[in-house]
C-alpha cells in the first residue's frame, strides 16, 4: 500500500500519454500555433507500462489515461489492453475531449476500458467553437453517443465561465440526466496558460443558479472522489469540483505521471521526480523508490485561493488536469 505523510492512501494513478491536443480550450491552452515537446522525449507505451506494473504492484488500483488528448496517440487501445491484461480488476478509465471517440469507442471498450470522462462546455455549436477554438460540437456529441451505445460509463465535465456558458448550466444538467450520465461542474482553476480574461464560477454561484429551479440536497463527498455531490428533487445526482474549498485535498488519493516520465505528487505545485532513467535502465527497484518518495512528499493541500497563491507553471495539458 502507498500511504502518504498525512495518512492518505494513494491508490489512483493518472497517466498523461501526450500533451498534444486537437482543441485549444480557453481555460487550458488558448494559444496557437503551439510548440510541443519533441516526440522522442516521450516514453513509449512499453516504458509507461513498465512503470505502471510497478505502481500496480505497490497498490495502485485505479488508472486514468489522460492527455492532452489521449486519442491522438496511436494504438491507445493496445496500451489499454496491456494494462487490462496485467490486472483485469484495475478500475481503468480515460479522460477525453471525445472529438475522435466515434469510431474508437468499441475498440477501447474491447481493450478493457471501463469508464470515460468527456468535456462538454456547451451544447451550442458557436459557443463550443468559441471555447475550444474549433468547430467541435457535432463530433463530440456523436462520440458521447457512441460511447454510451458500446456500454462505456460516461461522465461529463463542464467548466462554467461567466459570460460564455453560464446560461447553459441547466441545459447541460438536463442533457446529462436524460442520458443517465453524471455531470461534474469544475470550478475554473486559475493558471498561467489560460486566456487572461476568463472568469470562472464558484460552487456557491452554481448552486444558487441551479437552486432557482430545483431543491438541492448536499450529499457530501464519495470516498476518494474530488467531487462534492448534490442531489436534485427529481433524483438526479451531480457533482461540483471545488478545488478552492479548504477540505478539497483531505481525501486526495492520486498522483500523476506525464508522458515524459515526470511523477507529480500534486497538481498545484511544481515538484516532480522523473522515473524515466530508472525505466530506461530497467531498474524496477529504482522506479519503485521514486514512486515511494513522490508519495511520501505529497503536500497536504493546494493553495488555490490562498492570499499569495501562485500555482505551478506546469500546464494542465501536461498532466491531464
Ligand atoms: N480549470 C478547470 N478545469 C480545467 N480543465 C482543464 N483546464 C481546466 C482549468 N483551468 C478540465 C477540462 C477537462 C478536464 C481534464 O480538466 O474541462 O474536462
Ligand atoms: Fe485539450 Fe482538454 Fe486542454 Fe481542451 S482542456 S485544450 S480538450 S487538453
Amino acid at each position: 500500500m502507498l500511504i502518504d505523510s498525512y495518512e492518505r492512501t494513494v491508490d489512483y494513478l493518472r497517466v498523461s500519454v501526450t500533451e498534444r491536443c486537437n482543441f485549444r480550450c480557453q481555460y487550458c491552452m488558448p494559444e496557437k500555433p503551439f510548440s510541443w515537446v519533441p516526440k522522442e522525449n516521450l516514453l513509449s507505451f512499453e516504458e509507461l507500462f513498465e512503470f505502471m506494473k510497478v505502481a500496480i504492484d505497490e497498490g495502485i488500483t485505479k488508472i486514468r489515461i489522460t492527455g492532452g488528448e489521449p486519442l491522438l496517440r496511436e494504438d491507445l487501445d493496445k496500451f489499454i489492453k496491456m494494462i487490462y491484461d496485467y490486472k483485469p480488476s484495475i478500475d481503468l478509465a480515460m479522460t477525453s475531449n471525445a472529438f475522435l471517440l466515434k469510431g474508437a469507442a468499441q475498440k477501447l471498450k474491447d481493450a478493457g476500458l471501463k469508464r470515460i470522462n468527456v468535456s462538454i462546455d456547451s451544447l451550442k455549436p458557436e459557443v463550443a467553437k468559441q471555447v475550444a477554438q474549433k468547430d467541435v460540437l457535432s463530433n463530440v456529441l456523436a462520440g458521447v453517443n457512441e460511447a454510451l451505445v458500446v456500454g462505456l460509463k460516461v461522465k461529463v465535465n463542464m467548466v462554467p465561465m461567466k459570460g460564455i456558458n453560464d446560461n447553459e448550466i441547466l441545459d447541460l444538467l438536463e442533457y446529462c440526466k436524460e442520458r443517465d450520465m453524471t455531470i461534474r461542474f469544475i470550478e475554473y482553476m486559475e493558471n498561467v496558460h489560460a486566456a487572461v480574461d476568463i472568469k470562472g464560477m464558484k460552487s456557491k454561484e452554481l448552486l444558487s443558479l441551479i437552486g432557482e429551479k430545483y431543491t438541492i440536497t448536499d450529499e457530501g463527498f464519495d470516498s476518494h472522489s474530488p467531487s462534492h455531490y448534490y442531489r436534485l428533487d427529481n433524483g438526479y445526482r451531480f457533482g461540483i469540483i471545488e478545488p478552492y474549498e479548504d477540505d478539497f485535498c483531505k481525501t486526495c488519493n492520486r498522483i500523476r505521471l506525464t508522458a515524459e516520465g515526470q511523477l507529480i505528487p500534486c497538481l498545484y505545485f511544481d515538484e516532480a521526480m522523473s522515473i524515466k532513467d530508472s525505466i530506461k535502465k530497467g531498474d524496477i527497484k529504482g522506479a519503485a523508490a521514486v514512486l515511494k518518495e513522490v508519495v511520501r512528499t505529497k503536500p497536504e493541500k493546494n493553495r488555490w485561493g490562498g492570499d499569495d497563491a501562485e500555482s505551478s507553471s506546469r500546464a494542465f495539458y501536461e498532466t491531464g488536469g
